[in-house]
């Protein structure tokens, strides 16, 4: 469901317990009519005001978007209902005419409490939420492996998993990865099993020639392959044995994913990684932070089980390094990623994380390989144009638009590789990430692109 949308099952409650109102305080006057010795004033401007406030609160309502609608409703509307319920209860209990209360009554509690059951099972369960995350600047007090594999996890998913969607955190690994034995993602090896693997990568004779030797540098990168302790000072392991072992293997793939190429995931012939160096913008991780994903990878198979985690706690070894240098901002982290198109055009391809996938002319930094290069301008009338196109879209906007929303309208044709792009592969869930503006701003732009001048 779009986070801009009301709530359509809300709004319907809404408007029907305001009509509620209004119906109850009908009934109390007309009660107090049909009985002398009531007290007309006193019990119809209770209800009166009982009335006017959830007319008030329903149009109240109309002003809120979906999650908000929610939380309105449970934290006020239903105990103003409750509280009408009780009054009315008291109402004809005090003036002794609760034989006479009409089956409505009776009807509307049964109705009332199936209505916000159901209500709260289809619209509750899918926003639950995992726990609140432990925040980055918790690391400067006493952590628990646990803990802090929970936050690698937080920095792979992201803190609010909503069911349905592709969570995706900071790190924005399952972009590209799977994680658990079903996942199947195509152009990315399956991280289910990596803790394992890890140990028998560095002993592969593959791992010591290809790409590259051991020992020589990786230029985009900067890494000197199989070195543990030639990795960068701020990144590097303190303790340990001297040779290679699985987890230097992991933060090598994270530092260097060019260093060793996984067999059929590379491009030109296993000799260069598709995936981003991750400490690298636009992703960018710190050293806690790239630790913490390790301790989830090293975990994740074996749930409740930390034995094999091998990198140090943040508080173990800040001492040795002259005190980490802690990351700190986090305060957006645990929202899910969202677009308001408020941003300028670049930061909101990068947060969106297009360009780890896309070559993008025009954005800094976008030499992604997996999907075809975005020369909309020129591509999206040739995709029209296809016999094979299936797609509803008649120009290169709409064109575009449809890829974003809906990638699999249309699976593109990689000319050098002589097959289809991997369908799948895109996310799907782009439009729930996007407000309206960002997705026209987003269109606009990216219907602009073209190859640079002179190639
Ligand atoms: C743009 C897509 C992309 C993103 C984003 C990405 N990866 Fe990768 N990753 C790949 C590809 C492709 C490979 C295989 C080629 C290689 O070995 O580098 C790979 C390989 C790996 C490997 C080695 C796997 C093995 O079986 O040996 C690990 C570990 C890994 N990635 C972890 C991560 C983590 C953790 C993140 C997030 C912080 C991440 N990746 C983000 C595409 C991606
Ligand atoms: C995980 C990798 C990945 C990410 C992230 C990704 N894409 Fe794609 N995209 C692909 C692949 C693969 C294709 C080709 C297959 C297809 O057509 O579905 C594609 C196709 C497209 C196309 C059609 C291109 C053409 O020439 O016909 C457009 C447009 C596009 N993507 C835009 C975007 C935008 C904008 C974003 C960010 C909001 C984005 N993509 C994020 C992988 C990705």
């Amino acid at each position: 469901m779009l986070p801009e949308q009301h709530d359509i099952l809300f709004s319907f409650l809404a408007i029907l317990f305001a009509t509620f109102g209004i119906f109850v305080f009908g009934n109390v006057i007309q009660n107090c009519r049909e009985r002398g010795g009531l007290n007309t004033t006193l019990w119809g401007g209770i209800f009166g005001v009982f009335a006017l406030t959830m007319f008030m609160m329903t149009v109240h309502m109309f002003s809120l978007v979906q999650a908000d609608q929610l939380k309105f409703f449970f934290s006020t509307y239903l105990w103003v209902i409750l509280l009408l319920l009780l009054t009315w209860g008291v109402f004809f209990k005090s003036n002794n005419i609760e034989s006479q209360s009409p089956p409505i009554i009776r009807g509307f509690f049964f109705w009332t409490t199936v209505s916000v059951l159901l209500a709260g099972y289809t619209n509750w369960l899918p926003q639950q939420r995992s726990d609140p995350p432990p925040k980055e600047a918790a690391v400067v007090g006493d952590l628990t492996m646990e803990e802090f594999a929970e936050m690698g996890r937080v920095i792979i998913f992201g803190a609010k998993q909503v069911a349905g969607q592709k969570s995706i955190g900071k790190g924005q690994c399952p972009l590209c990865h799977g994680f658990d034995p079903a996942d199947h993602m195509g152009r990315c090896p399956n991280l289910f099993g990596v803790e394992k693997r890890s140990h028998d990568r560095v002993k592969e004779d593959r791992y010591a020639t290809s790409p590259i030797p051991i020992g020589e540098t990786e230029p985009a990168a900067g890494i000197v392959k199989g070195k543990w302790d030639q990795i960068p000072e701020e990144y590097r392991r303190q303790h340990g044995p001297d040779e290679l072992v699985g987890e230097d293997y992991i933060r090598e793939s994270l530092m260097c994913p060019t260093c060793y190429v996984v067999e059929g995931f590379g491009g030109s012939g296993d000799t260069k990684s598709p995936m981003p160096v991750i400490v690298k913008p636009p992703i960018s991780l710190s050293r806690v932070e790239v630790n913490a994903v390790i301790a989830y990878l090293q975990s994740k198979d074996t749930p409740g089980e930390f034995g094999a985690v091998t990198v140090p706690l943040p508080q173990d070894d800040a001492g040795n390094t002259g005190g980490a240098p802690v990351a700190e901002e986090s305060s957006d982290e645990d929202a899910p990623l969202f677009v308001t198109g408020k941003e300028d055009i670049q930061a909101m391809i990068n947060k969106l994380g297009c360009p780890l996938c896309h070559t993008i002319p025009g954005v800094e930094g976008a030499v992604g390989e997996l999907g075809p290069k975005l020369h909309e301008k020129i591509n999206a009338p040739n995709r029209i144009k296809d016999p094979n196109y299936k797609g509803k879209a008649t120009n290169t906007k709409e064109y575009v638009r449809e890829s974003i929303l809906n990638p699999g309208a249309y699976v593109v044709f990689n000319e050098e590789a002589g097959e289809s792009y991997p369908d799948g592969l895109m996310p799907t869930s782009f439009g729930e990430q996007l407000s309206v503006a960002a997705l026209d701003k987003l269109v606009d732009f990216i219907s602009q692109t073209e190859p640079p001048a002179g190639s």
